[in-house]
């Protein structure tokens, strides 16, 4: 434990799954107090149990991101509890997979209402409390398709574009107010939304393998290494680092096309 994020409060929605519990986990190691906002009621009270038993100082509030008021009182809670909010990480997260043309308007209201609009709410309702700190976080989780298209999900392609848009504008306006807004952008990274979704198919471990191999380092990122460059982007290791996105993919968007499991000697291999 560094204790990088010591005397640090933050608020982090989707943090009872996957990411989100990840980086609540790595926060309070590095010696922050943390607010774990979901709807996932369980999960997110054990989390915050587990984190409080082993040293850590932590608090769950059930928060639908996409309800103003919820999240109003759970930013709420962060200040009562713990004195202040300097870190605000937007990690909740939803997919709906299907073609446009077959959603319904509720299907994509309720994505746009998570994935964008709770980040519109976290900032309406943390930046009076960030706006007293000399120096405050925000980190909002986009994905690789903030840069890219993919099949059968456009309202969350869209919403992933939108938070990274989101992200840059929030960088200019508030930049002279001390706040850094930053995005991550995480690629294939095994999460219980990735299972779930790989659980659809007939062979979800066969259909996770076939998709890691258009990874160049052929495999899934864990849950923690994305967070480790949330954290990084939550401290002053990242000064002057903002309005931009960090890409953590294995190496996915570097590659026009690739196929791990081509053993076709490259150019100038002699083997
Ligand atoms: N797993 C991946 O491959 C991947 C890739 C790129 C981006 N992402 C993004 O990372 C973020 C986290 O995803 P994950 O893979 O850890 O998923 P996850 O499903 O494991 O976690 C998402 C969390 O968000 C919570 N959530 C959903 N709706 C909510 C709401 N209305 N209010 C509050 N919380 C809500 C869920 O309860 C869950 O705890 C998401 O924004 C996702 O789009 C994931």
């Amino acid at each position: 434990m560094s204790n990088r994020l010591a005397g640090q409060v933050a608020w982090i929605s989707g943090g009872a799954s996957g990411i989100g519990e990840a980086t609540a986990r790595l926060f309070a190691n590095e010696g922050a107090a943390v607010v774990v906002a979901d709807v996932g009621d369980a999960d997110g009270q054990r989390i915050a149990d587990e984190i409080n038993s082993n040293g850590g100082n932590a608090v769950y509030t059930s928060c639908d991101v996409s309800n103003s008021e919820q999240v109003a009182r759970s930013i709420e809670t962060a200040v009562e509890r713990f004195g202040g909010l300097n870190i605000v990480v937007n990690c909740a997260g939803i997919v709906h997979v299907g073609l446009l043309h077959e959603y319904s308007e509720a299907d994509w209201d309720r994505l746009m209402g998570v994935n964008l609009k709770g980040i519109f709410f976290s900032l309406k309702h943390a930046f009076p409390h960030l706006r007293r700190n000399e120096r405050s976080y925000m980190i909002n989780v986009g994905s690789i398709s903030s840069l890219v298209g993919q099949r059968a999900t456009p309202a969350y392609t869209t919403s992933k574009g939108a938070v990274l848009s989101l992200t840059q504008s929030t960088a200019l306006d508030y930049a002279s107010m001390g706040l850094r807004c930053n995005c991550v952008c995480p690629g294939i990274t095994d999460t219980p939304m990735l299972r779930k979704h790989l659980n659809t198919t007939p062979d979800p471990d066969e259909t996770l393998r076939q998709r890691v191999r258009r990874v160049p380092m052929n495999q899934a990122m864990q849950s923690d290494e994305v967070a480790r460059t949330i954290r990084y982007l939550a401290c002053e290791d990242s000064a002057g680092v903002t309005g931009t996105s960090i890409v953590v993919d294995g190496g996915y968007l570097a590659a026009a096309e690739w196929d791990t499991a081509d053993d076709a000697p490259a150019p100038g291999d002699d083997a």
